[in-house]
């Protein structure tokens, strides 16, 4: 019997309530050297009790509602440190037996806050700014503890409990616009004493990880071409070697230009020869003729992968019984967003985790050898692994790939009764396409409204503004693009559009156009994403527009627009207009939301 140390043992546990930012403090306190790990809000105490702290997250509930998200009150009484921020120190103060309401006035944004003498403002000037969201507010202090900070409007902004080492700050210390709000995590990370976290003792332990649970068995692994699978298969190549492991990699047709070859390169040197490419692109493009509904395409990608992954493991014998296991590149946040943390708004579940691999998983049929990592350690240690920089810093790439960024219709849609001033304007185009959005926690279908000006290299500040403002107020807009290649609005030409060969391919050299100018720029891994979208019409009969979607986040729960310069815009503009087949292009100021990422 192995006695396995259980993971979390001797890191800091974020209990997640559902707030938006859990994940950025546990890669923070990775980022500082230590183990960290988020749980969901009700984990017992008993889980509990050999780790090193613990934080309680924000939420979007009241503590005092019923059906509100709790914690295990016993974790207050295990003698481990505990920090409460925004709910989770509303929820601190109630369950000891203080009382939370409502607060007279609601703050949000940068409030001045006052400290007194709390252990974990030490060193920090008296008073400084920090970012506050909150309806509720703790009106009176459990017993043993006492006020260390205040705001005008918040009497208890953060409170201590020094002997028992329990701590509840009311703002936000996870975001930039917090001063100080590192070094206030620091000083309780410190209080903690957690065990180090470090890349190279991550891969050694992993590396045992895999070895255990593999057995004396061998895996079968997809490779999309997407930075974790082809880290997590180069991962499992090294520890167990390459008799024991197979790579399909399944070209769609809607990949990006050179994927596949730049992929065969970065394993050559790893004296990687298992990889097996199955030229699909015929099955894909023959079941996509003539669908137009983006959830359809979606659907039709998924299932052809399934179908053509099976035939070939069919066909190469990589059968269960036989000894094959399934390898995935799952990565934390995926396995966080689909069950792990019940209270979050945004839960979706990842392709990672159908039913299907669900139940193969409680099986053991499956091994996911990043399933721990964020994204930007993945990337760390596909270098260590010996794969490229290029190839583990490229943007994230979804998985039905260019299928998602050809926008497809049969036929024009028009905003029904759009008002005269919408019919008659001068400078604004409605596009008779509409593409998905978000608002709210649902999607949205709407159009898009191009904006014209006489330079029409770079958008102006006042373009920006009026992406923010313009879907804010309507309610047939959710996205707002600038023209780049017109000066003024033209007639618009729709071409009846649905995924072929040849549209593929037009779209993929815009894209690579795109990509070739941002690296020669040295842009590239300052942008998060940079999606490029074909849209089936344009400024004459029978040609089509380029949309560029260049983006910032962290992932890809938000985004804003990310602001291209001039001369950057005008090279591509110039080089994607050459394309036979574009005559317009146009860049999407739109931030997320209302706007999603992807065009759909
Ligand atoms: P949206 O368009 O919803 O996209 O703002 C958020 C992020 O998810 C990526 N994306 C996908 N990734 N399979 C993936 O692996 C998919 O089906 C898929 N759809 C969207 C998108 O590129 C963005 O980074």
């Amino acid at each position: 019997m192995s006695s396995k140390k259980q993971p979390i043992a001797g890191s800091i546990v974020i209990l997640d309530f559902g707030g938006q930012y859990a994940h950025l403090i546990a890669s923070r306190i990775r980022r500082f050297g230590f183990k960290a790990y988020i749980l969901p809000s009700d984990t017992k105490a008993q889980t509990l009790k050999n780790v090193a702290g613990i934080i309680l997250s924000g939420g979007p509930q009241s503590v005092y509602e019923a059906g509100s998200p709790q914690a295990d009150p016993a974790i207050l009484a295990l003698d481990i440190p505990v920090l409460g921020l925004c709910y989770g120190h509303q929820w601190v103060a109630q369950a000891l037996g203080g009382k939370v309401a409502p607060g007279t006035v609601k703050e949000y944004g940068p409030v001045a806050l006052k400290q007194t003498h709390g252990d974990l403002f030490r060193g920090l000037p008296k008073t400084f700014t920090v970012w506050m969201s909150h309806g509720d507010e703790v009106k009176e202090l459990p017993e043993g503890f006492e006020t260390i900070a205040s705001t005008v409007n918040c009497a208890h902004a953060s409170m201590q409990n020094l002997k028992k080492k329990i701590f509840g700050i009311q703002f936000h210390i996870e975001v930039t616009h917090t001063q100080h709000g590192m070094e206030i995590l620091r000083r309780f990370v410190d209080l903690c004493s957690p065990e180090a976290w470090s890349m190279t003792s991550y891969a050694a332990h992993v590396g045992e990880e895999i070895v255990r649970e593999v057995g004396d068995r061998k895996v079968f692994m997809l490779v999309s071409g997407g930075v974790d699978s082809t880290v997590a298969f180069t991962l499992l190549n090294k520890v167990l070697g390459e008799h024991r492991v197979q790579g399909l990699l399944v070209d769609t047709g809607l990949m990006r230009k050179g994927e596949v070859a730049a992929i065969q390169k970065a394993f050559k040197p790893l004296g990687m020869k298992n990889l097996q490419i199955e030229d699909a692109s015929e099955k894909f493009f023959a079941a996509l003729k003539g669908v137009y509904e983006p959830e359809k395409k979606r659907e039709i990608i998924g299932r052809t992968f399934l179908d053509v992954q099976r035939e070939v493991s069919d066909r190469m014998g990589l059968r269960i019984e036989d000894g094959w296991m399934l390898g995935q590149g799952t990565i934390y946040p995926d396995t966080i967003e689909t069950g792990g943390t019940k209270n979050s708004d945004k839960i979706k579940t990842h392709h990672n985790r159908v039913e299907l691999v669900q139940k193969m998983i409680e099986e053991g049929l499956v091994i996911e050898p990043l399933k721990e990592l964020y994204k930007d350690e993945v990337r760390q240690l596909g270098e260590e692994l010996g794969l490229p920089h290029e190839l583990v810093w490229r943007h994230p790439f979804p998985g039905p790939g260019l299928g998602v960024r050809i926008l497809c219709a049969s036929t024009p849609t028009l905003i029904p009764n759009a008002s005269p001033a919408e019919r008659e304007m001068k400078d604004r185009l409605v596009l008779p396409v509409r593409s998905v959005g978000v608002q709210g926690d649902g999607r949205t279908y709407r159009h898009a409204l191009a904006l014209f000006a006489k330079d029409h290299s770079c958008p102006t500040d006042t373009h920006y503004a009026l992406a923010s403002s313009i879907p804010n107020e309507s309610k047939t807009i959710n996205r707002v693009l600038f023209c780049l290649s017109h000066a003024k609005p033209f007639e618009i030409s729709f071409t009846p559009t649905y995924i072929t060969s040849d549209v593929s391919d037009l779209l993929r050299e815009a894209d690579a156009i795109v990509t070739e100018t941002i690296r020669a720029a040295n842009v590239y891994e300052e942008i998060w994403q940079f999606p490029v979208v074909l849209l089936p019409c344009g400024a004459t009969e029978g040609m089509r527009s380029i949309i560029l979607r260049p983006i910032e986040s962290t992932d890809a729960m938000t985004a804003s627009a990310f602001r291209v310069s001039r001369d950057v815009l005008q090279k591509m503009t110039k080089e994607i207009l050459k394309l036979r087949g574009i005559d317009a292009v146009f860049l999407d100021l739109t931030n997320k939301p209302p706007g999603t990422i992807e065009w759909e």
